[in-house]
């Protein structure tokens, strides 16, 4: 996204922003993760902005938000459910990809028990279901709480959501009086397509997986949502207990099926490696008809006074291990290849493949990222898959690598049809005809129609309506897709959406009367739609979808120029330097090559300053300001500076700023204290108020407060018997004032 601003030269005013707009960005993404699988962020992206937050928060103490990012654990939302600590800690398992590591498994657990090659050993073998653990405490035969594994030590106490899964019994006859079971919370194939479909219906987000869709749907604040999502529950192990459940693993399976858990048919008992290898082959063959994810096999001794004698590692226990199935790969014939436009105009290439089963999950596309990809180049002109290129009729090994979007591993030269081509990746838009062009250094091709393209079109208006920008319910992609296409009541600029309502009051044919809608339905949507006519300066920036400007540049944007037209003028302002600063990019790469090529030392400066030479003053102004903001660069600021710059898209947000309402960028509480951003030292006695209460005045006002006097310091606020502090602040010349004066100047704030 944005190259920050050294947080020690932040004001406390942009701090305070900052971190409100990091707070709101991070929630969100959360619930993107979490509850809705639909992450926007990437993951280092996600971890820089948690990073950035923190060093804000660890400079500007007073500044931390009750909803800060920061107090909540690793990626999820603890907000709102309390933490459980496991009376015993919720462990994980070794991995093993192949038979010898389950050889070498055995061979350990005899090495450690002192058993010879030939004693007898049991293990049990059941299938690694792919969700998530769960871990229920009953006492005295009734669940009292469900918890999940959070970091193994200490969990969420998700008990209420629990209690809404049918598998999950909430009273037990016959258990032992303190019980903990734990198991995975998982949720079927069948069950996650009709989930899917509803939230499609819907306009929500879909879930990528039944894992995902698992985890978001325990973890829903409200326990509703989670009632209406069917989960499911599998028993495979315990925590505390007040007496034993059996002697054996398969025993105590076996007791809690008997106690009203759901337990996994295809757990079985084997003596020995070649029987678990067996069972693991058994397991593997039956997997695509399973109906539920797994993804592998657990082996577990099935003495439980050997697994007492054997213990565990710091996180795993020396009595189990998991037996993961290898990456999902598969063959098929790529039948055709398409090109995607997206909302930038960048043009994605898809193959389409004869359907192939990867793992259970029938595969009918695979991306093929880029022109270098498919020649079998990467981004640096290397050669990838040993350089060979993929064509139409070839044969490729796809893989599934967790949810991601399937991609492909390899192709069978051998396999290749005599007359297939080399793909020449279009030079023009197929859905526009627009010429297609590729920047120098840029692994992408697009589409220069802009809002011409109908493709580009749909997908801007996608993400205006995405959460983060306009967020209007009842209109996601789908109704978008519907609404760009309708001829009675068209949709087909952001503006347009704001415009619906008159549109539809003058039609014939309502869209009250249309399949699929009704007076209800209609009526929600032009509500929403109202709703959403007050925007946020920067949820407008944002939802221009402008490449380069993600929700931190526009947070970034907004909070500069604090208005709408203040943005305006600026970025019109400094349309002629972007212009200088594309050239001058040019210059510099023309210079570079030339360089290199007569073997002398490039000479970049001149090059650069003849671009800049002769541009007016004004325009020079407004783009230094711009790209003087924290976080915006010349990147952002070119992508920014050419959208306005575009007849069709200026003319597509001037009619869309004419349907709004913007609030502006809410200036700080602190931006009329007089002490906002000094940096102040109490010393001495203070008579009026304790030193703690006059720390917090302080800061609620902006004022850093420090414990030593600097050239940095601002005022030093001197009582009686102040020393060496008050010495130095006279030394360095900083201000100096007594208790009273400070009250004064403070006063009335
Ligand atoms: S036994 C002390 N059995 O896999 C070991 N775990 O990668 C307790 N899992 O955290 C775990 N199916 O969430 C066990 N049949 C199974 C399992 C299973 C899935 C999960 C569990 C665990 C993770 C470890």
């Amino acid at each position: 996204m944005t190259e920050a601003r050294n947080v020690g030269d932040l004001s406390e005013e942009a701090a305070a922003a900052e971190l409100a707009a990091l707070a709101e960005i991070l929630l969100r993404a959360n619930q993107d993760y979490h509850a809705d699988d639909a992450p926007q962020l990437s993951d280092a992206e996600y971890d820089r902005l948690k990073r950035r937050n923190a060093e804000i928060e660890a400079a500007f103490p007073h500044l931390k938000r009750a909803d800060s990012p920061s107090d909540r654990v690793g990626a999820a939302p603890s907000e709102g459910f309390s933490k459980v600590s496991h009376a015993q800690r919720m462990l994980s398992l070794g991995n093993a990809f192949d038979a010898e590591e389950i050889t070498d498994f055995d061979g350990r657990i005899r090495k450690y028990l002192g058993l010879g090659p030939n004693a007898p050993l049991r293990y049990t073998a059941e299938p690694k279901i792919d969700g998530l653990s769960l871990s229920l405490r009953y006492e005295g035969g009734k669940l009292v709480q469900a918890a999940t594994r959070g970091d193994g030590s200490v969990g969420e106490n998700v008990t209420a959501n629990a209690r809404t899964i049918d598998d999950i019994p909430q009273t037990l006859t016959g258990a032992p009086d303190l019980l903990e079971v734990r198991g995975e919370v998982y949720m079927s194939h069948a069950d996650f397509a009709a989930l899917n479909a509803r939230q499609a219906e819907a306009g929500a987000k879909t879930f990528a997986n039944p894992r995902n869709a698992a985890a978001g749907s325990l973890r829903q604040l409200d326990p509703a949502i989670t009632r209406a999502r069917p989960l499911r529950f599998f028993a495979y192990a315990w925590g505390a207990l007040s007496e034993p459940l059996a002697e054996t693993q398969k025993g105590a399976i076996d007791r809690l099926a008997a106690l009203g858990f759901k337990t996994n048919p295809l757990t079985a008992l084997c003596d020995g490696p070649d029987e678990m290898l067996a069972h693991y082959a058994r397991i593997e063959q039956q997997r695509a008809s399973l109906g539920y994810d797994i993804d592998g096999v657990v082996y577990k001794v099935d003495d439980l006074a050997l697994q007492h004698r054997l213990g565990f590692r710091a996180t795993t226990p020396r009595w189990a291990i998991a037996h993961k199935f290898p990456a999902e790969l598969a063959w098929t014939r790529i039948e055709a290849i398409d090109i995607q436009v997206g909302r930038t105009g960048a043009l994605s290439p898809v193959a389409r493949l004869a359907p192939v089963t990867v793992g259970g999950v029938v595969v009918s596309n695979a991306t093929l990222h880029n022109e270098d990809y498919i020649a079998g180049r990467d981004s640096n002109g290397n050669a990838i898959r040993g350089g060979k290129d993929i064509r139409v009729g070839d044969w490729v090994q796809v893989y599934r690598a967790g949810d991601v979007i399937p991609k492909v591993a390899d192709v069978d030269l051998s396999k290749r049809p005599d007359d297939a081509q080399p793909y020449r990746f279009p030079e023009t838009c197929p859905e526009c005809g627009s010429a297609a062009i590729r920047e120098e250094g840029d692994a992408v091709r697009r589409c220069s129609g802009g809002l011409i393209c109908p493709a580009q079109a749909v997908e801007k208006l996608k993400h205006f309506v995405s959460r983060g920008a306009f967020d209007i319910e009842g209109l996601g992609a789908k109704q978008v897709e519907m609404f760009y296409h309708d001829d009675q009541l068209p949709v087909r600029t952001p503006a347009d959406i704001f415009t619906l309502e008159a549109r539809d009051a003058k039609n014939l044919t309502k869209l009250a009367n249309r399949d699929g809608w009704g007076e209800t339905s209609a009526r929600n949507l032009f509500a929403a739609i109202e709703e959403r006519r007050r925007v946020p300066l920067r949820r407008l920036i944002f939802a221009l979808g402008i490449r380069h400007v993600g929700e931190v540049a526009a947070a970034d944007l907004a909070r500069h120029y604090g208005s709408w037209t203040a943005l305006a003028k600026a970025v019109d302002l400094a349309g002629p330097a972007a212009t200088r600063q594309l050239q001058a990019d040019r210059a510099v790469a023309r210079e570079r090559q030339a360089a290199a090529q007569e073997g002398r030392r490039a000479r970049i400066k001149p090059v650069r300053d003849a671009v800049w030479e002769g541009l007016d003053s004004a325009a020079l102004a407004a783009w230094t300001d711009l790209t003087g903001i924290d976080g915006i660069g010349a990147t952002v600021a070119v992508a920014l500076v050419t959208s306005f710059q575009q007849p069709a898209e200026r003319e597509s947000i001037d009619a869309l700023v004419a349907e709004l309402t913007i609030t502006d960028a809410a200036a700080p509480a602190t931006a009329d204290s007089p002490v906002a951003g000094k940096t102040v030292v109490f010393t001495g006695t203070l008579e009026k108020m304790t030193r703690a209460e006059a720390k917090a005045r302080a800061e609620a006002l902006g004022a850093k407060v420090s414990g030593s006097v600097s050239a940095k310091t601002d005022i030093v606020i001197a009582g009686p018997g102040a020393g060496s502090k008050a010495k130095k602040a006279a030394d360095l010349g900083v201000q100096i004032l007594d208790e009273d004066a400070w009250l004064a100047l403070i006063d009335g704030t």
